[in-house]
Formats: structure tokens, sequence, C-alpha cells
């Protein structure tokens, strides 16, 4: 079995991401290696997003290659984790390519179903019968495997995620994750906090805790209940913990405050809110399930930068919802002009069996609308961005930097031959500039000399 091949891919969130990262580590643990090349892989690994179709529609394309490919190598072992895998089990696991649908809450296995599958060339479904139901049996089993195989990000020097929570609760009526990932689950202060500990022990200065809706983590020990606002404040005690980022939250009163008073007392705490609004009329709103309004939304952003005035705000829409009208969309584009994000997200409506929305409403607004709106609500941003953008012009800002960034093959080295690099502001913003690799996974002081609407461009400040 000893070093037999992995071929990895990975589609959908940070938390597939995590997931990625964490059985990665566990398949090396257990005698694999990784490879670049599907062609030379004995196993491949798919892991899946259900958010839209066509997240669904790439996997489905790229089984359609493995298919072929495994008539020219009929040993080659095919296993689809994610969110997919669990949406679709018994159904995924019918189609030619596929050997192992593993679920989110199966992946501790899924080194053990691949050594099976290899030598023996069954088909093999480890997926959650009742994705409801909480079980906390197999909630120690997932908290063990990633405090086990959690490492600094493999793409990213410096950088870890940790997930903070599982699941989600809230029931967003266009929402699959809910049905995929199964009820809100919090991880104990305790393990999270030695695994943060730990990362940092082994060289991580960033760290971002993830949830669906992170702002919502509660944990109740004896007398207290731990919030996002106490996990955060304890990760920036943790020596060799320079930042911390949480994405995402949902708009929600509830330790609201508490979290943007440590983030204002604590320059470690990253000044950076992901809060996506999904709409910006009322009445939608009320048709997704959102426990809020267009007027309560921007409240909370006022809030936000009151108390931290230097915050930068991210949103999430979904244009094309069913009967959303252009007096909807109209109310979308009001809310967007005067939340003055940093950046938005725009997906279009796009149904999900099984979700309360794809039962009860109909999928009214056609793809050609969807598109306009998609571009239209894109512009209205863009232009806020450039905007937001140009006060950083001629300031000096601390980036942490990544690497190269994914354009220094076309454009020139600088006068001493440096490379261009990318790195990202406390704020999240994307900083490019010439200077030595070796600064990866390090932070540095860039001058801004150029500015688009989702980029800044620098030159490293001398100082
Ligand atoms: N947990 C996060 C978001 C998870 S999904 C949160 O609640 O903020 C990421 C984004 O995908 C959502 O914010 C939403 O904008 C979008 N999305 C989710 N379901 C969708 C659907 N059925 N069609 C189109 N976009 C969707
Ligand atoms: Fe989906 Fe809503 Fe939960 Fe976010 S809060 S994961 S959009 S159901
Ligand atoms: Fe997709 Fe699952 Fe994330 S559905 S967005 S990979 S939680």
């Amino acid at each position: 079995m000893e070093n037999r091949a992995i071929h990895i891919k990975s589609f959908g969130c940070q938390m597939n991401k995590l997931d990625t990262g964490l059985v990665a580590t566990a398949l090396q643990d257990a005698g694999f290696r990784l490879t670049e090349s599907v062609t030379e892989a004995d196993a491949v690994i798919i892991n899946t997003c259900s958010v839209r179709q066509h997240a669904e529609d790439r996997v489905l394309s790229n089984l359609g290659h493995l298919k072929h490919l495994k008539r020219h190598r009929p040993g080659m072992v095919v296993a689809v984790m994610g969110c997919m895998a669990q949406r679709l089990g018994n159904t995924l696991l019918e189609h030619e390519a596929v050997d192992i649908v593993c679920g989110p809450a199966q992946i501790p296995q899924l080194a053990e179903l691949i050594s099976q599958a290899l030598a023996r060339h069954e088909k093999h479904l480890a997926v959650t019968e009742t994705i409801r139901r909480p079980v906390d049996a197999g909630d120690g089993v997932l908290d063990d495997f990633e405090s086990a195989y959690s490492i600094s990000d493999q793409q990213i020097p410096g950088q870890a995620f940790v997930r903070v929570m599982r699941g989600c609760n809230y029931f967003c009526t266009y929402c699959v994750v809910p049905y995929v990932r199964g009820p809100e689950a919090c991880r104990s202060p305790k393990s999270i906090l030695s695994q943060v500990r730990r990362l940092a022990d082994a060289g991580v200065r960033q760290i971002t805790f993830l949830g669906q809706t992170v702002n919502s983590y509660k944990y109740p020990s004896g007398e207290r209940t731990y919030s996002l606002a106490d996990l955060l404040e304890m990760a920036t005690e943790v020596p060799g913990v320079e930042w911390i980022r949480f994405v995402t939250s949902y708009p929600c009163d509830e330790y609201y405050e508490d979290i943007l008073r440590v983030m204002a007392e604590s320059p470690k705490v990253c000044r950076y809110l992901h809060m996506p609004a999904q709409s910006g009329s009322d009445r939608i709103l009320r048709a997704m399930n959102r426990h809020y309004t267009a007027a309560h939304y921007l409240e909370m952003l006022d809030r936000a930068r009151t108390i931290v005035p230097d915050i930068a705000i991210a949103g999430d829409f979904i244009v094309g919802f069913s009967d959303e009208t252009e007096e909807d969309f109209q109310a979308t584009v009001d809310l967007v002009r005067r939340a003055r994000y940093k950046n938005c997200f725009v997906f279009k409506y796009s149904p999900r069996p099984g979700t309360t929305a794809d039962k009860r409403l109909a999928d009214t607004i056609p793809e050609e609308v969807k598109q306009r709106r998609n571009v239209e609500l894109l512009a209205v941003q863009d232009q806020i961005g450039e905007e937001l953008s140009r006060a950083f012009l001629g300031c000096d800002v601390t980036v942490l930097v990544e690497g190269l960034s994914k354009k220094a093959h076309v454009n020139p080295m600088d006068a001493e031959d440096r490379p261009q690099l990318v790195g990202r502001t406390s704020t999240d913003h994307i900083v490019v500039f010439n200077g030595p690799p070796s600064l990866a996974g390090h932070f540095a002081r860039v001058r801004i000399t150029r500015t688009s609407a989702l980029t800044l461009f620098g030159e490293l400040a001398s100082d």
C-alpha cells in the first residue's frame, strides 16, 4: 500500500478547503503520497459542493472525464467526498466512475476506505443517514480528527483555518447547507484553543475561525457561556498568533457588539467583517427566511463602523430569487450603494432540491434577467470599491504576504529582479507589490501607489 499516489480536487467554500487539507494530511500519515497528476494517481478524491447547480455540474463533468480515464486504468479508485456526497449518497455511488461516497462527517474514515477499495474493488457508501439529528459521539471523532491533522495552509504559508462550529441552524429557504452539513455543533473552547496553540508553535501567524454562521458560536460551560468574542480574545493571548479572522457572520444582534469591541480593542483581530445581506428587499428577505430587514442590516453596519472606524465589510447577494421584481432588485442596488462594501459576491439564484424555496416557490426569473441583475449589481459595487480603494493612495499598509501573485509570470520583475507578490491587509484588501519570495508567510509594509476596485498596488516601504 505504501506510496500509492492520491490526487485531490476541491470545490466549494473554506469549510471544504479545510476538509481537503485535513484529509490530505491524514492520507499522508497513512502512507499515501499526493500527486498533482490525475493520470498517475492510484486514487482520485473530489471534494464537492452543492450550494448551486453549477458547482454540482462541474463535479459531474469531472466524473465524466474520470469514467473515461478509468477505462485505461481499471484499478484506479475514485472517491467523492463533501456536500454533494452527503446530498446524493447512493445515486452518486451508482455513477460508473465512483467507488466511494463519503459525507463531510465521515472524513475520518476516508483513508481506510481508500485502502480497502484499492485492495478489493468494492463500492462503499459512508454518509449520515439522518443528517438533521445531532450525533455527539460522531462529533467527538470529528473533533479528534481535526485536532490531529490540522496543519498550516498548504498554499499560503503561515496561515491556517480552525473550525469553531459545524453545520447551520438557520434554514434560509434557498440554502442546501443545513441539509448537507447538519445541525449547528460548536467545538469546545478547550480543543479550539489547544489547536490554535499547536498551529502557532508550528509557525502559523494568522488563524481564521470558520463557521457557516461563526458569530452564533456558543459554548456553555459551568456558570458561563463562551461566545465568539471570548474565543477571539483568548486567541489573541496565544503567543505567536499575530492576526485572527472569522467568517462568515449572520446579521444578528446577539454578541454582535461584544465581537466588535474585541476587534476595536485588539489590533490582532482583523478589521474585516463578512456579513452577507442576500437582498435589500424586505419582502424577499422574508421569503428567504432571513431574520432582519434592510434597515436593521444597515443600522448594524453603522454600529460596526462606529465601534471599529477602520473596519472593511464584505457581503453576499442572491439575485433573481423567486418572484424578485424589478423594485425588489432596485432595493438591493440601493442597499449596496448605502452599505459601501469593500467587495461583494453576487450569485444567481439556483434552486436546490429539498430546500423550502424549491418545494414552495417557483424559479420564476429568467436566466437572462438574473444575468443582467448580476452584472448591474457588480457594476454598482465596482464603482464603490474603486472609490474606497482610492483612499489608500500614498498610504503605508501592513500586509501578511501570501506568496507569488497569480500574475507574477506575466508581469516583469522589478529593477532588482524581484517578482510580483501578493499579500492581504488586516482589512482583507489584496495588495500586489514586487519583493523577494522569501517574504511569504511574513509581514511587510507596502506603500500604495495605484489602486483598482479589488486590488491595491504598491512598493515595499523602506522603513
Ligand atoms: N453560511 C454563509 C453562506 C454559505 S453559502 C452565510 O450564511 O453567510 C455562500 C453564499 O452562497 C451565500 O451567502 C449565498 O449568497 C449563496 N447561496 C447559497 N445558496 C444559494 C442558492 N441556492 N443559489 C444562489 N446562491 C446561493
Ligand atoms: Fe445557508 Fe442561511 Fe445557513 Fe448561511 S445561514 S449556511 S445561507 S442556511
Ligand atoms: Fe458548498 Fe458545502 Fe461549503 S455546499 S458552500 S462546500 S458547506
